[in-house]
């Protein structure tokens, strides 16, 4: 018998005939409830309980005890009963039905109450943990990058402007924006990736990691895109695409594994009410090596699979994700490491590989997912890495810093980065993006 104070939310009440309420109550630190028994001689019984709906907030003091009945081994009862909010049954919008994510969605500030979110924003804040342990662990610094920027890192035209010009009486000189009276005197907009600041740090410190908010004004209205989500973008000094492709594997078997030993009844739960296979699917990726395979390799298989794909497949396409999820669902069954894509479709960083016609580029596809992870060897000669800008219409004079760092002490480097809410997704098996992240901001959609 233990004295302690619970301080939650009413999940259910019920009263039985014996001058018992039954109250089921949860603080959000673990998926299971407290039972909590009120006897009915306890002062204000009537008065009290009545208010204990669904939703409402209490705050508790009483005996823990072995619970004699089944489903728990310990029940609360109370002593001292304190209703702090109470929540009007007609109105409160998560009554004990279960409830489409769609519906929840438009509940966002609500949806925290439910055992979906707040399972899955257990196992986020795990994940979050052991990446820096994961670097921490490995010496690797940890790197706070601009989140206003004036460069494209990715060279996609998806970034988000930031200005405070007035948008009614834009300044212009030759018909063009006049940036020069903008707040930082220069076109700049929300950053799409730390990457290109990190080479910086790496190229001096060594080992650096970046984990932070990015930005696309990318108009994709898919299951598996925002249009702000965190990376994690580790840069290495002295590594090439192989190492980099090691790092990657290593890495994210470690926070699979993490979540496996330290998330036992969230993960239980995912494979009971959200995918009853992946249990299975995490045991299998932290258990076997990831497949390898050239872009061609990939090309290859695809185009013998007898599929009918939607995008054709031929030497030179974007991988779509429904290639990539033929590659790790059907082909290998397991994660794949595409690497060497075509020079043309890649951005102006990737390092240039001898047959001038491929860079030393890899992305990590996870079966059910998709890509997970996009990264490469960095280019390290000065002209080539010129020759590539001018390719791809990126200005080297706008680069100039970026430039230096071949001009003085260049090094090999190689780096990569990671979308954590794929991973999130990836780890509990949940199917929309939009459901592992607190407040998802897509197109159309940012209001709260
Ligand atoms: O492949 P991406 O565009 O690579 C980069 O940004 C490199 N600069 C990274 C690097 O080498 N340091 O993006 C990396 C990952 C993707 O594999 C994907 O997991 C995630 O970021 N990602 C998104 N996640 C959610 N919503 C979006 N709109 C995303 N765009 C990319
Ligand atoms: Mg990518």
């Amino acid at each position: 018998m233990e004295n302690i104070r619970v301080q939650g939310w009413v999940r259910t009440r019920r009263d039985s005939k014996g001058g018992f309420s039954f109250l089921e109550v949860n603080d959000g630190s673990c998926l299971k409830n407290l039972q909590a028994i009120i006897d009915a001689n306890l002062p204000g019984y009537e008065e009290l309980t009545h208010q204990l709906t669904a939703g409402s907030c209490v705050d508790l003091l009483g005996n823990l005890v072995e619970s004699p009945a089944k489903g728990q081994s310990v029940e609360l009862q109370v002593a001292e009963l304190k209703v702090y909010g109470t929540a009007d049954p007609e109105k409160y919008p998560l009554q004990k039905k279960r409830h489409s994510f769609e519906f929840l969605r438009e509940i966002a500030h609500l949806r925290p109450r439910t055992n979906t979110m707040g399972a899955v924003m257990r196992v986020r804040n795990r994940l979050a943990w052991a990446i820096h342990k994961f670097f921490n662990e490995r010496g690797f610094l940890y790197l706070h990058t601009p989140i206003i920027t004036a460069s494209d890192c990715e060279g996609a035209g998806e970034m988000f402007q930031v200005t405070t010009l007035d948008l009614d009486k834009v300044p212009k000189v030759d018909g063009k924006t006049d940036f020069s009276q903008d707040f930082f005197g220069d076109k700049t907009g929300l950053t799409v990736s730390g990457q290109l600041e990190g080479e910086t740090y790496a190229l001096a410190l060594g080992e650096i990691y970046t984990f932070g908010p990015t930005f696309r004004a990318e108009n994709s209205n898919t299951s598996r895109h925002l249009a702000e989500f965190w990376m994690v973008e580790p840069e290495m000094a002295f590594y090439d695409l192989d190492d980099d492709m090691d790092l990657a594997e290593e890495f994210i078997k470690y926070l699979v594994r993490d979540v496996l030993d330290n998330c036992a009844d969230d993960m239980a739960f995912f494979n009971q009410r959200i995918d009853s296979t992946i249990l299975d699917t995490l045991k299998n990726i932290v258990e076997n090596s990831f497949e390898r395979l050239h872009y061609a390799d990939a090309i290859h298989l695809l185009q013998k699979s007898g599929k009918t794909f939607q995008y054709a497949v031929e030497w030179g396409c974007n991988l779509q994700a429904e290639h990539e999820r033929y590659l790790a669902e059907e082909a290998f069954k397991k994660p794949v490491m595409v690497y060497n894509y075509p020079e043309a479709i890649k951005p102006f960083y990737m390092k240039l590989n001898e047959d001038k016609e491929t860079v030393r580029a890899m992305d990590v596809l996870l079966p059910k997912l998709g890509e997970i992870i996009g990264g490469s060897q960095r280019e390290d000669d000065f002209e080539i890495l010129v020759d590539r800008m001018k390719i791809k219409g990126v200005d080297p004079e706008e680069y100039w810093w970026y430039l230096d760092l071949r001009r003085y002490g260049s090094a090999p480097h190689s780096g990569f980065g990671l979308g954590f809410e794929r991973l999130v997704q990836f780890v509990t098996g949940m199917e929309n993006i939009r459901d592992v992240i607190p407040f998802p901001r897509t197109p159309k959609h940012a209001r709260f």
